[in-house]
């Protein structure tokens, strides 16, 4: 297991190893700074809990990051639940969020709840997550009085990329600043217990994070929100098509990959992995070793006592 009993070895978890609740998120306003990072699968859950963070996202992301697609405009409902279900097999302390997809609450309130149910049955989540201000605002309510606890998402909200124009930094100038801190109060209003500020200016994510009474988790919106979130293949280095600038990578886990992977090929290609270490025992153990074969393109012919019985056609 990855840390101590398979608990929060990083950073500070405040000492707590039980289940991270919303009500444990909430009391973190202005507190010890919240962390957050995408995850899709059981292992990389497993070792992000390990290292103490406070909550795992099955971000929309995985639209680009797990299945290649330029947008998250693709991602349904059923993907998001089964990599969430996946992630909270993995997910012992941290609280674990689900992303509703595009088009699975825009349509309207009742949608919404409906499918935030889903994904509460199904995926297995804790909490979930939508993107959107003011418009969104009497679906998050619906949602809250089902007692599902909602996280909001206001800023650069990836689903209306072709809106923006593009991935892009937003809230610049009065007028739009003014727009984020409007959707922000709305969303605390309507219920949320949390809300994600993307890619907007520090100044103004301080002023939201004053201005809401629930924690604000950032993602490019600097140091002063009352947590951070990263997708997990940015923060590893293993995603080399999107370098946003707010996505500092704290290990080159991609390289350590690709530098693996040549080893391994060599290694089987030399006829030097598998060694001893990694075989079982023979069968007959005064049967003298098989020769090494020499590298070569074409497939060695095994001779008769070698082709195992249930091969042989005569
Ligand atoms: O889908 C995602 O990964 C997100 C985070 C960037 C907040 O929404």
């Amino acid at each position: 297991m990855y840390g101590p009993k398979g608990q929060g070895s990083g950073g500070r978890s405040g000492g707590q190893t039980k289940k991270v609740t919303v009500p444990d998120i909430r009391a973190r306003k202005r507190g010890l700074p919240l962390t957050m990072v995408t995850a899709y699968d059981f292992t990389m859950a497993r070792l992000l809990d390990a290292g103490g963070v406070d909550m795992l996202l099955v971000g929309d992301s995985l639209g680009m990051v797990i299945q290649g697609h330029p947008t998250t405009l693709p991602v349904t409902v059923e993907d998001i639940c089964y990599h969430g279900r996946a992630v909270a097999r993995g997910a012992r302390r941290a609280h674990v969020v689900g992303d509703m997809p595009f088009m699975s609450f825009q349509v309207s309130p009742i949608q919404a709840l409906e499918n935030a149910g889903r994904m509460m049955k199904d995926g297995a989540f804790e909490s979930i997550k939508l993107e959107g201000g003011e418009d969104v605002a009497e679906h998050v309510r619906r949602i809250v009085a089902a007692g599902i606890p909602v996280m909001g998402h206001v800023g650069l909200t990836p689903q209306s990329v072709h809106a923006m124009g593009g991935f892009k930094v937003q809230g610049k100038g009065d007028q739009n600043a003014a727009r984020v801190i409007r959707d922000a109060v709305a969303l605390e209003q309507a219920g949320a217990y949390a809300i994600v500020l993307e890619a907007i200016p520090p100044d103004l994510a301080e002023e939201v994070t004053a201005a809401v009474s629930v924690p604000t988790i950032g993602i490019g919106a600097g140091a002063g929100c009352d947590g951070q979130v990263l997708v997990c293949y940015d923060m590893l280095g293993m995603f080399p098509d999107l370098e946003p600038k707010f996505a500092k990578r704290f290990a080159q886990v991609g390289e350590q990959i690709v530098q693996a992977t040549q080893l391994y090929v060599e290694e089987v290609q030399e006829r030097t992995f598998p060694a001893p270490e990694h075989t079982f025992k023979p069968n007959d153990p005064r049967r003298a070793p098989r020769p090494v074969m020499p590298a070569s393109n074409e497939p060695a012919a095994l001779t008769m006592d070698e082709i195992p019985p249930h091969w042989q056609t005569h």
